[in-house]
């Protein structure tokens, strides 16, 4: 399976923050959003990514990430000039998904939550049709919204629904098949004049080949699309950190738990990497590795 991380768009919500870098740049507490979003496909099991961001924000992209070899990934990217739409990402990405299947997180989406990797990985293995990620919400009036019937299989899906017909918003990670290529092509611009991913996946769901897989209670999917909002995401990651000693998305301990890279490759990424906190948990957890140590 290919991977696809969105990056583009203005962030003006983030504005005058997101005026100098972009918001998938941007902190949450203590690393650059897109941390988080390329966490979730290293933890599906996926290598070969394509990052998409607009042509200003491509060399901050290129000297955070590289080409990803040092994490044991292949990292490319490619240009986003307009905001055109997350549907555009199939069609700029038609050529890295060649006959594979894919999956795309947009930049700004955190996930969190115990067996994630486990269930990505289950779902990544078979992919037919769409495979989407449900989570219950307070402000469903914000998100693509989705209703499913007993067996899961999606049955309604809208953009930001002014009268929504349920709280289960449809998250920013979707599981497609090859045939996404094709029906991106076919997806016609929405009266904001973008082409919706919210379109993709109502035509999977015409074929009657789409479900969704609900994130449960207990599991995070954060908002970063307010000031507030991202303060909040800073805070929980923080929170959890600090009271487990377990960062969230570092990428480092993630290859390394992957089996990317070794536990001694790990550390040198640390040892390498200057005098931050994040550094040193880079190191320690590296050197726990080698000492067998390994937490759940
Ligand atoms: C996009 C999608 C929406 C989805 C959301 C998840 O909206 O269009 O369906 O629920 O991402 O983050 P955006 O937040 O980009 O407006």
């Amino acid at each position: 399976m290919k991977g696809i991380v969105l990056a583009g768009g203005t962030g003006s919500r983030l504005h005058p923050v997101t005026i100098g870098i972009c918001k998938q740049l941007a902190p949450v507490y203590n690393k650059p959003m897109i941390y988080y979003p390329l966490s979730t496909l290293m933890l599906a099991g996926i290598t070969d990514i394509l990052i998409i961001c607009t042509p200003a924000d491509r060399p901050a992209f290129t000297r955070l990430l590289g080409d990803g070899s040092r994490l044991g990934l292949t990292l490319t990217y490619a240009e986003q000039p307009q905001p055109n739409g997350l549907a555009e990402a199939f069609l700029i990405g038609a050529s890295h998904i060649g006959d594979d299947t894919v999956a795309l997180v947009l930049g700004d989406n955190i996930f969190h939550g115990h067996g994630f990797s486990g269930l990505l990985q289950s779902l990544a293995a078979d992919v037919k049709g769409a495979v989407l990620f449900g989570y219950e919400v307070a402000d469903p009036h914000r998100h693509g919204i989705g209703e499913t019937d007993a067996g899961g299989r999606l049955v309604s899906i809208e953009e930001k629904p002014e009268h929504p017909r349920s709280n289960r918003a449809i998250t920013g990670l979707y599981f497609y098949d090859n045939d996404v290529v094709e029906i991106a092509g076919r997806v016609t611009p929405s009266a904001r004049g973008e082409l919706e991913i919210t379109d993709v996946s109502r035509a999977y769901m015409e074929r009657g080949q789409a479900r969704v897989v609900d994130l449960g209670r207990g599991f995070a999917w954060l908002d970063t699309g307010t000031h507030a909002s991202l303060l909040d995401a800073g805070q929980y990651v923080r929170t959890l950190e600090e009271r487990q000693g377990i960062q969230i998305a570092c990428l480092e301990e993630i290859a390394m738990r992957m089996g990317l890279i070794t536990p001694e490759q790990c550390y040198r990424l640390g040892a390498g990497a200057g005098h931050s906190t994040y550094s040193q948990y880079v190191m320690d957890t590296a050197r726990a590795a080698m000492a067998g140590h390994r937490p759940e």
